[in-house]
Parts: structure tokens; sequence; C-alpha cells
């Protein structure tokens, strides 16, 4: 399978691709990334992603001027390129190059590095997947809004969970449940969808944008307000969301299960009004 990575205005073998040891990405996690996803060769949500990646840079003042069509053109390119059908794209940009030091040159070139990744989706056909997560405290940054590579506490949650055999991490502060280390939760309760409000407190996930959409224009109850572990484990549904794991089940929290462990049929519902949407 081919592999080629985008990396400053070039397509270069993955194998070639190289950062400077100074590359404050790599010395201070000082860089901001999207993933996008590819279903059938479509690029989804662009607009939103674009809109995202203009959000971080602006908040961290990179000196970086986004040119939208000439990256979706990048992007094309590699979705030939590397033959990919679906999976997602990787886009990273770095603040750049600079000798070590905390405080950053205004000026500094960014790197931009964008490469692709196969994925098989959890779809909601017949091998639709529910899974189980547990919980974790949230001791991230108070950013998380913004999509940086700063994600020491999302990975090891990531990895608490899956030592654990759970698929994802659900992030509680206090007794509020904000989001999961790498997707946006949800609860159902008496048919009343319910996340956490997009606030500084989470990322304003891609995937919760357009579920939203979807949600109102079938006529369903949404309520962006917090809420509770209790309120977790007492759900009728729990459903995580995200450009990787699309709408994905959750089935039991902790030692909780939800739904008898079963897959809930308004997450279902909405998991296929989902994909229609994206295969249209
Ligand atoms: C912490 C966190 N929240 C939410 C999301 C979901 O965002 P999106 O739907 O844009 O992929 C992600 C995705 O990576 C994430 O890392």
């Amino acid at each position: 399978m081919p592999r080629y990575v985008y990396l400053n205005n070039k397509y270069i073998n993955y194998k070639d691709a190289h950062i400077h040891i100074e590359d404050r990405g790599f010395q201070f996690s000082d860089s901001v990334y999207e993933v996008i996803k590819v279903i059938k060769k479509k690029i989804l949500d662009y607009d939103f992603h674009v809109r995202r990646l203009k959000y971080s840079t602006k908040e961290l003042n990179f000196n970086f001027k986004l040119d939208k069509k000439k990256l979706y053109k990048i992007f094309i390119n590699l979705i030939k390129k590397n033959k990919l059908n679906n999976g997602t794209i990787y886009l990273q940009v770095t603040r750049g190059v600079q000798n070590r030091e905390h405080a950053y040159n205004t000026n500094l070139k960014p790197n931009i590095i964008i490469y692709t990744n196969y994925k098989n989706f959890n779809l909601p056909n017949k091998n639709y997947k529910g899974f189980k997560a547990i919980t974790y405290p949230d001791i991230r940054w108070a950013r998380p809004d913004i999509k940086t590579t700063s994600l020491l506490a999302n990975i090891l949650a990531a990895t608490y969970a899956s030592n654990k055999g759970a698929y994802e991490a659900i992030f509680f502060k206090g007794n509020i449940i904000t989001e999961a280390a790498h997707s946006n939760v949800w609860i159902i309760k008496k048919n009343k969808i319910i996340t956490h409000p997009a606030n500084k407190e989470i990322l304003k996930g891609v995937t919760r944008t357009v579920l939203i959409k979807i949600i109102y224009s079938n006529g369903l109850i949404l309520k962006e307000k917090k809420f509770t572990k209790k309120e977790l484990y007492n759900a009728d549904e729990v459903f995580i969301t995200s450009s990787g794991s699309l709408i994905t089940p959750i089935i039991q929290v902790d030692s909780c299960k939800i739904n008898n462990g079963k897959i809930g049929t308004i997450t279902k519902t909405l998991a296929l009004n989902l994909y229609k949407s994206i295969i249209k």
C-alpha cells in the first residue's frame, strides 16, 4: 500500500518524513491537529474542520494563514496517492522551529504535516458494536476546547481504559461528566438526549455539531446541559461521538450495564441517520 505524507509543500514517502528536534510541537506540544473522516473516498465535514483549525491556531496565536482551497486539494491528492477508501486524514500544524525557550517568537514558520490512515468504521449494520467504557478523572489543562496535541492526560486515561478492556475513558470533573479521552459523551434518559454544553471545558466535536442538526431535523429533544456520573450510570442509553468512532454505543460504564448491555434504539436510529447523511 502506498503511504505518502504531505510535509511543508512536498509529498514524500512516509519513511522520509522527519521533523526538526527543536520543533515546538515536539518539545512543548505547541501544535494543533485535526482528524477528518473519509468514507467512500469522500472528505466529510470539511468546513467544520477548517473552522475549528482556524479557531485553534488563532487561540494560540500561530503565525498561520489557512488556504482552504489549497488544503482541500492536498487532501484529495493524498486520498488518491494513498488509495484511501475508508479512513482518516491526520493534519498537524506546529508553531515551528526555535531554539528551546518557553516564550515563543511570533514570526515562526509553522510545520504542516498531513497523512492518511485506513480505518474500519463502526457502522450501524449487522456488525454494529457496543463497547464498555470506564470513568477517569478529568486532569487535563483548562483549555480542552483548543485541539492541541497536548494530550498526556488523554493518553493516560485511554491506556488505563485499554488495560481494563474498555474502548473509551469517560472524564469526570467533581461529579460532572465532561467528555471522553477521544470523543464527546451523550446520554439518553426518557427520550431526552443530553450532552455537555460546548464551552471551554470540552472539545466542540465536529461529529457532535453534525449530530445536533440531525437530532433537531428528526424532531428529537436535545438538552445541552451538564450531567452527573450518577446520571451516566442510570441512563437509558449512552453513546460517544468522534470522527473516528462516528456514533459508537456504550453498553457498560465501569461495572454498570447500560440498557442491559444492549445497543439502544435511539442510538441506532441516530447512527443510521448520521450514516445516511454521510453517504447521500
Ligand atoms: C477530547 C475529544 N473530544 C471530542 C472529540 C470528537 O471530536 P470530532 O467529532 O471532531 O472528532 C475528540 C476527537 O478526537 C476528542 O479528542
